[in-house]
C-alpha cells in the first residue's frame, strides 16, 4: 500500500517539526514543547512509518535513537554497523577459516586467496567521519549499531588527522583503533599516582576511560593515539583490496598496526602468527592476536556477514595468560534466573597485566571433572575480555586434608531449596519472586549496556538501592527521582554522592525513558530472549502492545498467536515456553504495566528491503550450481529479500535447478513451480 500525498505531506511536516524540536531540546537546551506533545508528535511518525515503511529515510528522527542531551555523550547511528570479529584459537579454526571462504565463492584450490594480515591492538574501536576531507565526527563502536559522540576528545588526538587531503572521497569513514602506548600509560599512571587520581589497571582501560571524558581538556591531556584498519561509510570506493585501502590510509597520515603482511597460503599465515607472537613483547602496544582479512574487496563484498561479525575476516588470539595461586573458598552466585554458579575465591594475582581475584568454575561438573578443592593452588587463566577461568589443580600441592567441594542444594541467599532439573548441569534456586538474589540481578540486567544503558546506576548502586528499598521493581527506576524529591535522606546525601552526581543520575534515568523494541524485550530478562532473539521477535510483532498481546493468547497451545511465536526466526518450543511463561505471571505483567506508566517504548521501523524481482518470494535452490556455492548463493537471495526454503511447495515462487537436479525439480514441475537455470536466475537478480 503506497501512501497518497496527504499522508506523505504530513510525514514530510512531522520530520521537520521533529526535528526542530530536537534541537531546540539537544543543543539549545531549550524545549518548545511538552515532552507529552513531543511525544504525540513522535507517535504519530512511527504509525505512519510503520504503515509505509518505504516512507523512511535514513534522516528520519526515528532512525536516530534516543540521541542524548549534550550534557552526557550525545549517541551516533552508525551508517554501517560496527562489527565485531569471530575468533580463532588453534591453527585448525584458521584452516576452517579459509577453507570456508574458499567453499564460499567456490574457488579452486589452484587460485590462490591472499589474506592481509596485521596485528589486533588491544583498545577501542572508533569511527572517523569525514565530509569533504574534514574530519566531522568521532564516534565509539557502542553496541555496533549506535555509539557515542567523542568527536570533541577525538579532536584532541595528535596522531588523528583533522584534515586529509588528496583524492579523498566526499565523505569517508574511516574505522581504527584508539589505544595507549605501554610506555606512555606507565607514564600517565605515575603522574596519576602523584596526584591521587585513579590508576588503570591495563593500557586498554586507560585509553577508554580517557576517550570517555566529559571535558576534552582531560582527554587531551592523556597520551591516546589511533591506527585506522577498515573503513565505514564512503561515497566511493578507494581501493580493490584491502592493502590498497592500507595504503591509501597511510597516505592521508593515518598510521597503521605495523609488521602487516600479504599471506598467500594457510602456512604463510600461521607463520606470521608465530612471528608476531615471539615480538609481543617488543611492540610498544598491548596486543591480543592478530587479524586476518581476505585481501580483494570484491570477495568482502561477496562473503557479507554473518550475525556481528564479517565472513571475510577473522581474529587469531594469542593463548590465554596463565598463572599459579591459591584458592581460599568457592562460593555461590545467584543469577538472575536462578542458576547457581560456583565462584572461586582466589589469593589475588596478576594475569596478563590485571590482578584477577575471582574466577568462574561454571557449574558442578566442572567442579568433580577438575577435582578442585578449597586450599588447591590452581592454575588460573584469562582471555581478553572473558571472565577468568580455572583451568586446573597443581595436584602435587594438594593439601592432605583437602576435601572434595559438596554442591550445595539450596540457595545461599533466600535459602530456597534448589533443583537441577535432568538432563541440565545447572542447580537453580526455587524462591523466584522472594530471593533477593535474583531480583537484584534482574535489575542489573535491565539497567547494563544492551539493555535500558543506565549510566551511574552500576551493580554496586542497585544492590545498595534494592536492599534500602529505593528501588525493587524495574518502575521504582523511573520514579526515583519525583521520590528522592521529598525525602527526608535524599540521594544527593547519602556517602560518595553529591549533588551533582545524583543530578547525573536522575538525568540519565531520564534519557532512557524512550527506548527502542528490541532493547525493552531484551531487558526484560526472560530466559534464553538474547539480544539476537529480542531483535527477531521485534522484527515479528513491531510494537510492545501486540508483542504483549500476543504472547498472553499464546498460552493457549492451540491459539493461532503461538503458532505465529514458533514462525518466528530462532524461537523453537523451549524458547516459547519461556517467553509465554513470563507473561503469564500475574506478578511479571504487573511490573511491566507499572514501567510503561512511566516510559515509551518505540515501535520497531523494519529496515526498508529492497524492491527486487525476489523480495517477499520463497525461492529454492536444487542441484548442483555452477558460478556459486549454496552458502553464497542463499546469503545473496537473503540480501535481496527473498526467503531460502528446503523443500518445495505449492507456496514455493521459484526453483533455481542446477546441474543433476532430482526429486525437488520433479516436484516443482507437478506444482506448476517456476523452474530458473542457474543462468535466468543470474538474469533475473542482476544489477541488483
Ligand atoms: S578489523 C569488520 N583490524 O577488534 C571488522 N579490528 O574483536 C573490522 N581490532 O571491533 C575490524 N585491531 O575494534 C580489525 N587490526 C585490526 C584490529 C581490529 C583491533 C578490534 C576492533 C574490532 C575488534 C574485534
Amino acid at each position: 500500500m503506497f501512501a497518497d500525498p496527504t499522508v506523505i505531506a504530513e510525514y514530510q511536516k512531522l520530520v521537520a517539526e521533529i526535528r526542530q524540536h530536537d534541537d531546540a531540546y539537544y543543543q539549545e537546551d531549550a524545549p518548545k514543547i511538552s515532552d507529552a506533545d513531543y511525544d504525540t508528535l513522535r507517535r504519530r511518525l512511527e504509525e505512519i512509518e510503520i504503515q509505509h515503511p518505504e516512507l523512511v529515510s535514513k534522516d528520519s528522527p526515528s532512525q536516530k535513537v534516543g540521541a542524548n542531551p549534550s550534557k552526557g555523550f550525545k549517541t551516533v547511528q552508525h551508517a554501517v554497523p560496527m562489527l565485531s570479529l569471530g575468533n580463532a584459537f588453534e591453527d585448525d579454526d584458521v584452516a576452517d577459516f579459509l577453507n570456508r571462504i574458499r567453499n564460499f565463492l567456490k574457488l579452486p584450490e589452484s587460485v590462490e586467496i591472499e589474506i592481509a594480515a596485521e596485528p589486533k591492538i588491544d583498545g577501542l574501536s572508533c569511527s572517523l567521519r569525514y565530509q569533504n576531507g574534514k574530519l566531522i565526527q568521532a564516534a565509539t563502536r557502542g553496541d555496533g549499531v549506535t555509539g557515542e559522540d567523542i568527536t570533541a576528545n577525538v579532536m584532541k588526538i595528535g596522531d588523528i588527522p583533522k584534515e586529509i587531503s588528496g583524492d579523498v572521497p566526499e565523505f569517508l569513514e574511516v574505522r581504527g583503533e584508539i589505544y595507549m602506548r605501554r610506555d606512555e600509560f606507565v607514564k600517565l599512571n605515575e603522574e596519576q599516582e602523584r596526584n591521587g587520581g585513579k590508576i588503570f589497571a591495563n593500557p586498554r582501560n586507560a585509553a577508554a576511560g580517557s576517550v570517555r571524558q566529559l571535558n576534552p581538556e582531560v582527554s587531551a591531556a592523556r597520551p591516546l593515539r589511533f591506527f585506522g584498519y577498515a573503513l565505514g561509510e564512503v561515497s566511493k570506493p578507494i581501493a580493490q583490496t584491502q592493502d590498497g585501502i592500507r595504503q591509501e590510509l597511510k597516505s592521508w597520515g593515518f598510521a597503521q598496526a605495523e609488521p602487516q603482511a600479504l599471506c598467500r597460503t594457510a602456512d604463510e599465515v600461521l607463520e606470521y602468527y608465530r612471528r608476531i607472537e615471539a615480538q609481543r613483547p617488543d611492540l610498544p602496544y598491548d596486543i591480543d592476536g592478530v587479524v586476518y582479512k581476505v585481501d580483494r574487496i570484491d570477495y568482502q563484498e561477496r562473503l557479507g556477514f554473518v550475525a556481528r561479525a564479517p565472513r571475510w575476516a577473522i581474529a587469531h588470539k594469542f593463548p590465554a595468560e596463565k598463572a599459579v595461586t591459591i584458592l581460599h573458598k568457592i562460593s555461590i552466585q545467584v543469577g538472575r534466573t536462578g542458576a547457581l554458579t560456583p565462584v572461586a575465591e582466589l589469593e589475588p594475582i596478576t594475569v596478563g597485566g590485571v590482578v584477577v581475584s575471582r574466577a568462574t568454575l561454571h557449574n558442578e561438573d566442572e567442579i568433580e571433572r577438575k577435582d578442585v578443592r578449597v586450599g588447591d593452588h590452581v592454575i588460573v587463566q584469562r582471555a581478553g575480555d572473558v571472565i577468568p577461568q580455572i583451568v586446573s589443580v597443581v595436584m602435587e600441592k594438594r593439601l592432605e586434608n583437602s576435601e572434595p567441594f559438596v554442591f550445595p542444594h539450596e540457595c545461599p541467599i533466600c535459602h530456597s531449596h534448589a533443583v537441577r532439573e535432568e538432563g541440565e548441569v545447572v542447580w537453580r534456586c526455587s524462591g523466584g519472586l522472594i530471593c533477593p538474589a535474583q531480583a537484584v540481578e534482574r535489575l542489573r540486567h535491565f539497567v547494563s549496556r544492551l539493555a535500558f544503558d543506565i549510566e551511574g546506576l552500576g551493580a554496586k548502586i542497585i544492590e545498595e538501592f534494592y536492599e534500602e528499598g529505593l528501588v525493587k521493581t524495574p518502575a521504582d527506576i523511573f520514579t526515583l527521582e519525583a521520590r528522592d524529591k521529598g525525602s527526608l535522606t535524599p540521594i544527593r546525601k547519602r556517602e560518595g554522592w553529591g549533588d551533582l552526581s545524583a543530578k547525573n543520575l536522575f538525568e540519565s534515568i531520564d534519557r532512557r525513558r524512550t527506548i527502542s523494541l528490541p532493547r525493552f524485550i531484551y531487558a526484560l530478562g526472560i530466559r534464553q530472549i538474547g539480544e539476537a532473539t529480542a531483535k527477531r521477535l521485534a522484527e515479528a510483532y513491531l510494537t510492545f502492545d501486540a508483542f504483549y498481546q500476543a504472547m498472553v493468547e499464546a498460552a493457549n497451545q492451540e491459539s493461532e498467536s503461538y503458532q505465529q511465536l514458533l514462525n518466528v526466526q530462532d524461537v523453537g518450543a523451549g524458547v516459547a515456553t519461556d517467553v509465554v511463561a513470563f507473561f503469564a505471571e500475574d506478578h511479571n505483567r504487573d511490573a511491566l504495566d507499572d514501567l510503561l506508566a512511566q516510559i515509551q517504548v518505540q515501535a520497531f521501523v523494519p529496515v526498508k528491503i529492497k524492491d527486487t524481482p525476489v523480495s517477499g518470494k520463497t525461492v529454492v535452490f536444487t542441484g548442483t550450481l555452477v558460478t556459486m556455492s549454496r552458502p553464497e548463493a542463499k546469503a545473496r537471495a537473503e540480501s535481496l529479500g527473498a526467503k531460502v526454503a528446503g523443500s518445495v511447495s505449492a507456496k514455493t515462487n521459484f526453483v533455481i535447478a542446477g546441474e543433476d537436479a532430482g526429486s525437488k525439480l520433479t516436484k516443482a514441475k507437478d506444482l506448476g513451480v517456476r523452474v530458473l537455470s542457474e543462468q535466468e536466475w543470474a538474469e533475473l537478480i542482476a544489477g541488483y
